[in-house]
């Protein structure tokens, strides 16, 4: 070992070829609710910190990272992510001395420890002696370690090694004060196409489909000759000669986010077998393809994500706002922690541009306001050796003076400013719906266009809410909706028949729905629907279509009743839908000129059903109308900015959010803006300054206003 781990005394190693199996432990009756960060940050505020790996430094260094991270406000810090082969140099040795020395200091220096499982990156002995724990890729290449995530999450000998170090973990700090949370593996996404992978696929098909007449119709594998005659036969979608079967590949999807869970799950309950009260959670990863976070999210007390907006993206700060608008929905509405960003620039991108000082601390702000409780980042000290050298950190190679590392000081004054945040919740009136099942569905090989992005549509919708204060939800469609005024559903690909009775029965009571093309295209096994689309509901929307048609070069839209908001030379892009009127009206249809005789179908068409009100965007359209449509729809319902006022015709210029008691305005441009803000006068957080009348945002900064109490 070396001495850099502070670790002297290895425990004699008991080597064994392959451990003894401790069993998942039954789980102690839960307290009724968990905890959240709710008894962490009623002690020490807004959480602030990083990740931190002193196992990469001598004795000495965690002395003086301890003063500084004391001197820049840090409270928390997450300790051990990536220490499997310092705990574990051989296999079944255990070398704790050195993590008892860090937690005792953390503990000494008032700093709270959320302490990982190391099981993200096991050691090379792992896939040196057990090669089957290391995944296979589609090409049936196995891949080596040298890296990290370098395990099948469906090896058992993996998760043996893992639930062994993890209830040794948890056995020997349990009781450490220092330790308040946990957290366990990281940003879980592997996949794994070898045979011990394929053998638990089939395990979870029997479970889906009991028989293999159900697979086979589920599969529709009279198509292609596909059909399988025994569970044998049937693998992962591996590399095959041309197009893999569309339900394999769905359930394939469903597979591998199901068995990511379960090994999450496996080392959760053995942590909550022994501490039946302090948080358990993993870092997400905003809108991650590979994991459906709906299904986990109840797993987690806290819902944590990690997020590294590219500095260069001009349309960052709304894309932010949404991921984060999910990590708050996700979790019910709780507090959640931002467990991950860049300080400044990372070094995994080909060219990596660094966050300013000033953007770093709008980030953020920005996450506080949707809802974040904890503000962390990857990573406390910088690496001087390893893959992530050139990533930047709280504390640069330079050390602490810096710009990078007073911007960290900085944002610590700040958080401990916004301790009237902590604890709060928003309320929303809009929903938006997101399914991952329908995502992946959506998104398979062989359909009408790769134009139509689900990511790209609910990136398109949300944007008139974000640029006019309005507050969002992210919702599935068999959520509860009876809350919100208005649900917006950019695409619903795969649309069941419950959610959609669910929205159904929503309009019908008097909610208010706009629907955007290309959905309730298929079942969940992924078969197209027969009738006019979308099949389930058209009744409802006052319209059916019955041809998907990507276009070569767009076609011109006119305006149809209440037809204002559309631009006069307003074009669908890349995608139309060929529809008819079914008691609906057309609020816009396509022009003389439009290709394909779609001159004068409806191309949206709104309509009345039960007490309720519907939308339906048969066509891709411009970002400016999508805008100009929905602004209007939000007046209609009569939606309120975070302000309280009336949803303005134009955007605001600043990012406007209501927090609790507290309007965050958080102007994401290189420009002041001015903002009206009414009478009462407001006091900003930040600043301690008194505002009323208008007040000027500086660019790249934020405000953060509670009314003063008269
Ligand atoms: C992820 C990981 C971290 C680190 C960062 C680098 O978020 O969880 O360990 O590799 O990326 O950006």
């Amino acid at each position: 070992m070396s001495d850099q781990t502070g670790h002297d005394s290895p425990v004699a190693p008991a080597a064994p070829a392959m451990p003894a199996a401790p069993a998942v432990p039954a789980v102690p009756a839960q307290p009724a609710e968990r905890q959240g960060l709710g008894a962490l940050t009623q002690e020490l505020g807004l959480l602030y910190g990083g990740d931190y790996n002193p196992e990469q430094w001598p004795r000495q260094t965690w002395v003086e990272d301890m003063a500084l991270m004391q001197a820049a406000g840090v409270n928390l810090v997450t300790v051990g992510v990536f220490s499997w082969a310092q705990l574990e140099p051989s296999p079944g040795e255990r070398c704790f001395d050195w993590l008892d020395e860090v937690l005792d200091l953390a503990h000494a220096h008032g700093i709270a420890v959320d302490l990982a499982t190391p099981t993200a990156s096991p050691p090379p002995w792992m896939g040196h002696r057990f090669p089957e724990t290391l995944p296979v890729d589609a090409d049936g290449v196995r891949l080596a370690y040298g890296s990290r995530n370098q395990f099948s999450p469906s090896s058992q000998v993996y998760r043996t090694f893992a639930r062994q170090i993890t209830a040794d973990l948890v056995a020997r700090y349990a009781s450490h004060p220092a330790v308040r949370m946990w957290h366990v593996g990281n940003e879980y996404g592997q996949v794994c196409h070898s045979e011990e992978s394929a053998a638990a696929f089939r395990d979870w098909l029997r479970e889906r489909y009991t028989s293999l007449d159900g697979l086979n119709a589920a599969w529709g594998t009279t198509f292609w000759s596909q059909r399988y005659d025994a569970w044998e036969e049937i693998i992962p979608p591996r590399r095959a000669p041309y197009l893999i079967n569309p339900t394999q590949l769905l359930d394939f999807a469903r597979f591998t986010s199901d068995a990511l869970r379960s090994l999450f799950r496996e080392q959760r309950d053995i942590i909550r077998a022994v501490d039946p009260v302090r948080p358990v959670t993993t870092n997400f990863m905003g809108f991650f393809p590979l994991v459906d976070y709906w299904s986990w999210a109840g797993d987690l007390d806290v819902i944590a994500d990690d997020a590294y907006p590219d500095p260069q993206d001009h349309a960052a700060a709304p894309t932010a706002a949404l991921t984060q608008d999910l990590m708050r929905s996700l979790g019910g509405g709780a507090p959640w922690m931002l467990m991950e960003q860049a300080v400044s620039a990372v070094n995994w991108r080909s060219h990596n541009v660094p966050k300013a000082p000033a953007r770093m601390r709008l980030e953020s702000l920005q996450a506080v306001a949707h809802g974040a409780d904890a503000i962390c980042f990857f990573q406390w000290r910088a690496s001087r050796a390893g893959a992530e050298r050139f990533h930047s950190a709280m504390l640069p190679h330079a050390g602490a003076d810096t710009a990078v590392h007073r911007g960290v000081v900085r944002l610590g004054t700040d958080l401990r400013a916004l301790a009237d945040v902590v604890g709060q919740r928003s309320s929303a009136q809009v929903a938006l719906l997101f399914d991952w099942s329908s995502w992946w569905a959506a998104e398979a090989q062989a359909r009408p266009t790769d134009r139509l992005s689900v990511l790209a549509q609910l990136r398109a919708w949300h944007r008139p809410l974000w640029d006019r204060g309005v507050a969002v939800d992210l919702a599935r469609p068999g959520d509860d909706l009876s809350g919100y005024d208005l649900v917006l559903a950019p695409n619903l690909y795969l649309l069941d028949d419950d959610d959609a009775g669910n929205l159904r029965e929503y309009v019908r009571s008097g909610g208010a729905l706009a629907l955007g093309p290309f959905s309730a295209v298929v079942t969940p096994d992924g078969h197209l629907r027969p009738g006019r689309f979308p099949v389930q509901l058209a009744d409802v929307l006052g319209t059916s279509g019955e041809e998907w048609i990507p276009l070569a070069d767009g076609a011109p839209l006119a305006r149809g009743r209440d037809g204002t908001w559309l631009a006069e030379d307003s074009q669908v892009r890349d995608f139309a839908e060929r529809l008819r009127l079914e008691g609906g009206y057309a609020l816009a249809t396509f022009a003389a000129g439009a290709p394909h005789d779609l001159a004068g179908a409806p191309a949206v068409v709104g309509h009345g059903y039960g007490s309720g009100q519907t939308w339906y965007v048969g066509a891709l359209l411009p970002d400016a109308a999508t805008d100009a449509l929905l602004t209007q729809v939000l007046r209609e319902r009569g939606v309120r900015t975070a302000l309280g006022t009336p949803v303005p015709a134009t955007p605001l210029g600043v990012e406007m959010v209501r927090r609790g008691a507290v309007t965050f305005l958080l102007n994401h441009s290189d420009s002041p803006v001015t903002v009206a803000l009414g009478d009462a006068t407001s006091t900003d957080l930040l600043t301690q300054r008194d505002h009323s009348g208008t007040v000027v945002v500086p660019a790249l900064d934020a405000l953060a206003l509670t009314e003063r109490s008269p």
